[in-house]
């Protein structure tokens, strides 16, 4: 729609005798959209033109002479209101995206510009929790969004594979052995080791030192400690790659932190060649307590790294290795101080690029706790911690049900409970503002009623079902100008405004700038054909006379295809029939 605000702001400028790009900033939206497409407040200008608004607004829309795509402008109080013309809109928006098919709503402002996407980076040694959801459908999203805006853009798995607690896991290895006989999947064990590592540290001083002593080796190189390490990594690998799989999500780089182990001394020398680099109790600093933040750790006091000082070398390796303009970390939002500490450091260290780097946090996962029915935060100690895994299976047998009630001659059933299963996850996900907390609650998720993926899924399946059924090519012979019930109207400029919603989200960084264009479009569309009857193939189809028939299909096949556009850039698949 932003065209359609500059062709206004075109038409009015010489009349008003202002310049373009002011006359761009005054217009709104009116409040109620049966009153035009734009407003133009005239407060502003009374003091030059030394009348009262409403009579600025009455002479105004006796002056503007109409022209194409304008159909009215009136005035309505203090304000000009303009409608654009539903005809020639119609066509315009139409053809614009039968034509673009899938790329309708890519756009060009990201090109020649590089964006990093760290997302994902769960811990290896441990199953993926339901909470990494979060991360890895955001990045994901905003991948496949920023490539839209024409952006190159690259995903980087961080693995956490790296610190002391992988040095405890080779003691609790060696101290405790693998049962290979176990008729249970590797990563289970693996995770029961790791359990067990912990909590024998915590009890056993001995044992906590034997771990440190293994992570020593690990970092100097020692082959054993090495080869049990990278066992350990390859099975949570492979494990991460299931749910990866179901999910549709890939990775341009799956780097651990181990990878920029050493990049570590040149970092560390680098900082201190610039002077930042402070001993504190025998430990290695950066102060930053003139910033009120805490010291920014560099090495422990036996020497080791932190997590800290592996993302200090990684952010460098990034820049002068991968290259970037832009460079985002996905994470949740309890790490902020870490990013923000660490953009801080490199900004001391005279980076002027680290302006260019970003945390995009997000909120929490909550489940409903079934004694007191409230929404908790998932914790392992009260068995609320659900692996993504399991949630997925459920969600996608759940789905299996359904269709067996609803549609048991459907094609493929498992493929389609599937998607529809993975989507009800990722679309309850991404659904909202990223910073909020998201309410998993399997039932409401799979709910084709409420504002969920399912409901997303079988809008789009139903705009399929009526372009199968229709009888015309959609966008031949068609008179747009039978397009004026206010639904229609409605959907058209929906769809015309869907590419600056793809902008947005680009912009902000926030995939439920899509996900709520989406709904709003899938409401349009489903209010349009249940008014009046309860198929849409007989309002879209057979109601009326042919080429009303011809109109209404050709809106149905571009709703059909923002949606799919939007979903895909979401990960949430669109299946044809459900
Ligand atoms: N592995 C970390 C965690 O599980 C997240 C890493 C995020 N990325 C980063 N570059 N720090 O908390």
């Amino acid at each position: 729609m932003e065209k359609y605000r500059e062709a206004v702001a075109q038409w009015l400028a010489p009349v008003l005798n202002m310049p373009e790009a002011e006359v761009l900033a005054l217009l709104r939206l009116p409040p109620d959209s049966s009153l035009g497409d734009y407003a133009l407040p005239c407060f502003a200008l009374a003091r030059t033109w030394r009348r009262p608004p409403q009579q600025i607004a009455a002479e105004l829309a006796t002056r503007l002479a109409l022209r194409p795509p304008f159909a009215a402008v009136v005035a309505h109080g203090p304000y000009l209101n303009i409608t654009l013309d539903d005809a020639v809109l119609s066509r315009e928006v139409l053809e614009t995206i039968l034509a673009a098919a899938e790329h309708y709503g890519e756009g060009r402002e990201g090109q020649g510009k590089k964006v990093l996407i760290d997302y994902s980076s769960p811990n290896i040694a441990k199953e993926l929790a339901f909470h990494h959801i979060r991360s890895t459908m955001i990045g994901h999203a905003l991948k496949q969004i920023l490539r839209a805006r024409g952006y190159t853009v690259e995903g980087i798995n961080h693995l956490g594979d790296w610190g002391t607690p992988f040095g405890l896991l080779i003691a609790a290895y060696k101290r405790f052995g693998w049962d290979a006989a176990a008729e249970v999947e590797p990563i289970v064990q693996l995770n029961a080791l790791y359990v067990r590592a912990t909590e024998e540290a915590a009890r056993d001083p001995a044992f906590a030192e034997e771990g440190r002593r293994w992570f020593q080796r690990l970092e100097a190189g020692d082959a054993e400690a090495r080869r049990c390490w990278q066992w350990f990594v390859e099975v949570s690998l492979a494990e991460f790659q299931k749910v990866y799989d179901l999910l549709g999500v890939s990775f341009e780089h799956i780097l651990g932190e181990s990878f920029y182990e050493p990049y570590i001394a040149e970092t560390l020398e680098w900082l201190q060649a610039k002077g930042l680099v402070k001993e504190s109790d025998g430990a290695c600093i950066v102060d930053l307590s003139a910033y009120d933040m805490p010291p920014f750790m560099l090495k422990k006091q036996d020497g080791t790294t932190l997590y800290s000082t592996r993302d200090l070398a990684a952010l460098l390796y990034r820049k002068r290795v991968m290259g970037f303009d832009c460079c985002l970390y996905v994470v949740d939002m309890g790490q902020s101080l870490h990013f923000r500490q660490l953009f801080k450091v490199l900004e001391l260290a005279g980076c002027d690029w680290v302006r260019d780097c970003h945390h995009v946090p997000f909120g929490l996962v909550l489940m409903k706790d079934p004694d007191s029915g409230r929404w908790v935060k998932g914790s392992t100690r009260k068995g609320r911690v659900s692996l993504l895994k399991a949630v997925l299976e459920e969600a996608i047998a759940m789905a299996r049900e359904k269709i067996a009630a609803s549609n048991p001659t459907l094609a493929n059933p498992d493929a389609v409970a599937r998607q529809v299963g993975v989507g009800a996850v990722v679309f309850n996900d991404l659904k909202n503002r990223r910073i909020k907390d998201v309410k998993f609650d399997k039932e409401a998720i799979l709910n084709p009623y409420g504002e969920t993926g399912p409901y997303m899924q079988y809008t789009h399946a139903r705009c399929a079902s009526v372009l199968a059924a229709a009888p015309v090519t959609p966008g031949e012979g068609v008179d747009y100008a039978l397009l004026r019930e206010p639904e229609e109207r409605a959907l058209v400029r929906k769809l015309a405004a869907y590419p600056e919603a793809v902008a947005s989200a680009a912009r902000e960084w926030e995939p439920a700038i899509v996900a709520q264009h989406l709904l709003a479009i899938a409401a349009d569309f489903n209010s349009y054909w249940t008014r009046g009857t309860k198929d849409a193939r007989v309002r879209i189809l057979r109601e009326q006379d042919p080429a009303t028939t011809a109109a209404r299909v050709t809106l149905t096949a571009a709703v059909r295809t923002v949606l799919r556009n939007g979903l895909r850039l979401l990960g949430v698949p669109a299946p044809d029939e459900m």
